[in-house]
């Protein structure tokens, strides 16, 4: 019986490896993670909830709830999205450049297609720091997609913003660097599933190398232990598509090789960010528990040409 079941047990060890999240300590509760870097070396966390949290850290280990985007209340102009004035928003992107951080951040309700995309800027990241720029993008019932978790691409001197939520998928547009605002009214379609009511959302467009990463999470979110979001990826040569999976299929036709997904007590990985780091490229992405959602930290290992989570 030994050497039998021996041999079985390597073998599933070996095909479900996935490394746990690296050291966090303090306020980890997180949902739809982004994360930036300042000059100064501080880390910043930003992430869904009322007025934006915002988490900073001097290690990246340890973290430190101080307040949020928008302690004084939510831009009114996403109350029309949210149905509310709490302003509950959603799955932000950071991005810190020359002294100036890059906010773009959503406003919907869940399951709704009446969504927007709003971009602020702040010269600290701090609490109530921030100016709004207003509607980047929005979407209504009807439309084809769905305008909520942006991720702002840097490219040279190019603005890309992907985003969307089920329905018909990922999509890009040309922002100007200038507003900040789309550039042009095309609309680019990247990766789009059939499987699971097409869910497929959060996505990050990543440049590495002489590709481009389009990472996405998939599968259902916010169901606590039920949750079975996991991370994919596909790459391209262009920012723009098409991009394709591991095993050639395009990302338009259902395409994306898992980089991370449950295992063991990790459930539901996903929302992801990523950053470049000093040790690395960073991901950065949330895991459920029975009563909420908890920070994940790991580098990513692209050598292979494909990211690996280590
Ligand atoms: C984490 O940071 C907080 C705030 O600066 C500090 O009070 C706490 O001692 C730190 N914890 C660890 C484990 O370093
Ligand atoms: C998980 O699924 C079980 C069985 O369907 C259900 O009873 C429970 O409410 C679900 N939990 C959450 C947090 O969705």
């Amino acid at each position: 019986m030994f050497t039998s079941i021996l041999p079985l047990l390597a073998f599933a060890a070996a095909a479900v490896a996935q490394p746990n999240p690296g050291r966090v300590t303090g306020d980890i509760s997180v949902h739809d993670p982004t994360i930036c870097k300042d000059d100064s070396g501080t880390y910043f966390i930003y992430a869904t909830g009322t007025g934006i949290p915002i988490h900073t850290s001097p290690d990246r280990i340890n973290w430190t709830l101080i307040g949020s985007v928008w302690p004084d209340g939510a831009p009114s102009e996403t109350n029309q999205f949210t149905g509310t004035t709490n302003g509950d928003l959603w799955a932000p992107d950071c991005t810190y450049r020359d002294g100036q951080f890059y906010l773009y951040y959503a406003a919907s309700t869940f399951g709704s297609q009446n969504s927007g995309i709003f971009f602020a800027t702040s010269p600290t990241g701090l609490p109530g720091s921030w100016t709004d720029y207003g509607l980047v993008t929005s979407t209504e019932t009807g439309d084809s997609y769905n305008a909520i978790d942006p991720n702002l691409l840097i490219d040279g001197s190019s603005w890309v913003l992907s985003l969307g939520s089920f329905w018909t998928g990922i999509k890009e547009m040309m922002l100007s660097s200038s507003t900040g605002k789309p550039s042009s009214s095309d609309v680019i379609s990247l990766a789009q599933r059939t499987a699971n009511n097409g869910a497929i959302e959060a996505s990050v467009i990543w440049k590495q190398g002489s590709f481009y990463y389009l990472f996405s999470s998939w599968d259902n979110c916010c169901e606590g232990l039920n949750s079975t979001y996991n991370i994919r990826v596909g790459r391209s040569s262009s920012a723009a598509g098409p991009f394709v999976d591991q095993s050639g299929i395009a990302l338009t036709d259902g395409g994306g090789t898992l980089v991370l997904g449950t295992h063991g007590s990790i459930v539901g990985p996903g929302g992801q960010d990523l950053m470049a780091d000093v040790d690395g490229t960073v991901m950065v992405y949330h895991y459920y528990t029975a009563t909420t959602s908890l920070l994940g930290i790991n580098l990513l290992d692209f050598s292979s040409g494909w990211p690996v989570v280590v």
